[in-house]
């Protein structure tokens, strides 16, 4: 009997803590961006089409994200991103015209250490932001200048972390794929995936990695024709190759 108490005791104890390491997030706000390189046709984390790589997409800071691994409650939500400015260089730099971009998250930006992805409830980034954007950048969906700057005077372009405003938006109406059946929803996969064409409070995906066996609303596109199975070890594998590469 007194056995059964404690372990209670330490399962109430226990409920809390695993919770808490969701970000609860308001529908607009500011964060840290940075990019990374997601092959065309890959698929990421939730298990979107292969033609979402078509259009903006972004990874999502792992706490905001909602799992550690595959798919959490941000798949296939929509979000406008407004460059504010940049971090790293003495004089910070302030773009003379606000660049725009709305991307549907596709992918889990892993969290842990000390990169931009690792904030938690409680704990911001390097940036004193709680949330970053990982933008898939080069795509064929943005333009190559799409990163605003000044290269006579820093003597390079790519500033690496901007400070973005963020709003939640509609994928349907905002986001540039919104009307493309092929690229909104997941690949026909029985196990790991879930991208909701435009997520809201019934169709929205539960966190993988609380609870790999609660079900997941059924996202699968019959226009999206290809199966995977290797899904999210290999992009966290890739993922990790690339973020390794950039010196944030
Ligand atoms: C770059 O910075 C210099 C020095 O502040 C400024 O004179 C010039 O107009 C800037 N160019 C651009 C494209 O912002
Ligand atoms: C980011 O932008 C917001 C809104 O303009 C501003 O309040 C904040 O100080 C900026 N953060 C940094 C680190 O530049
Ligand atoms: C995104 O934000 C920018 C800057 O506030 C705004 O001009 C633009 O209309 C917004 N786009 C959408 C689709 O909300
Ligand atoms: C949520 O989205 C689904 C799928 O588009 C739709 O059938 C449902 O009516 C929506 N629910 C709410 C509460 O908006
Ligand atoms: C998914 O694949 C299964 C098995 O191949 C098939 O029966 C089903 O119709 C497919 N679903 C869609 C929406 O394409």
């Amino acid at each position: 009997m007194l056995l059964q108490l404690h372990a209670l005791t330490l399962t109430l104890a226990w409920i809390p803590t695993a919770l808490a390491q969701w970000l609860q997030y308001p529908p607009s706000g500011t964060a840290t961006m940075t990019h990374y390189t997601l092959p065309d046709n890959y698929i990421a984390a939730c298990g979107c089409t292969a033609d979402s790589t078509h259009y903006p997409t972004a990874a999502m800071s792992q706490a905001a994200f909602g799992s550690s691994i595959a798919y959490g409650p941000a798949c296939g939500r929509c979000f406008n991103l407004t460059l504010l400015n940049t971090y790293t260089p003495t004089p910070p730099f302030f773009p003379t015209v606000a660049s725009s971009v709305v991307v549907k998250v596709t992918d889990l930006c892993p969290g842990g250490g000390t990169g931009l992805c690792s904030a938690t409830p409680g704990h911001p980034n390097s940036g004193e932001q709680y949330i970053n954007f990982d933008l898939a950048w080069p795509s064929s969906s943005i333009s190559p200048n799409f990163f605003p700057s000044n290269v006579s005077l820093y003597g390079y372009s790519d500033f690496g972390v901007w400070n973005v405003s963020y709003e939640i938006v509609s994928c349907v109406d905002d986001w540039a794929g919104g009307h493309n059946a092929a690229a909104l929803g997941s690949i026909n996969q029985t196990y790991g995936v879930c991208c909701p064409a435009n997520p809201n409070s019934t169709d929205l995906c539960p966190s993988y990695s609380d609870d790999s066996n609660a079900q997941p609303p059924d996202t699968v596109t019959s226009s999206a024709i290809s199966s995977f199975s290797g899904f999210s070890y290999t992009i966290v594998t890739l993922y990790l190759l690339v973020r390794g590469t950039l010196s944030l």
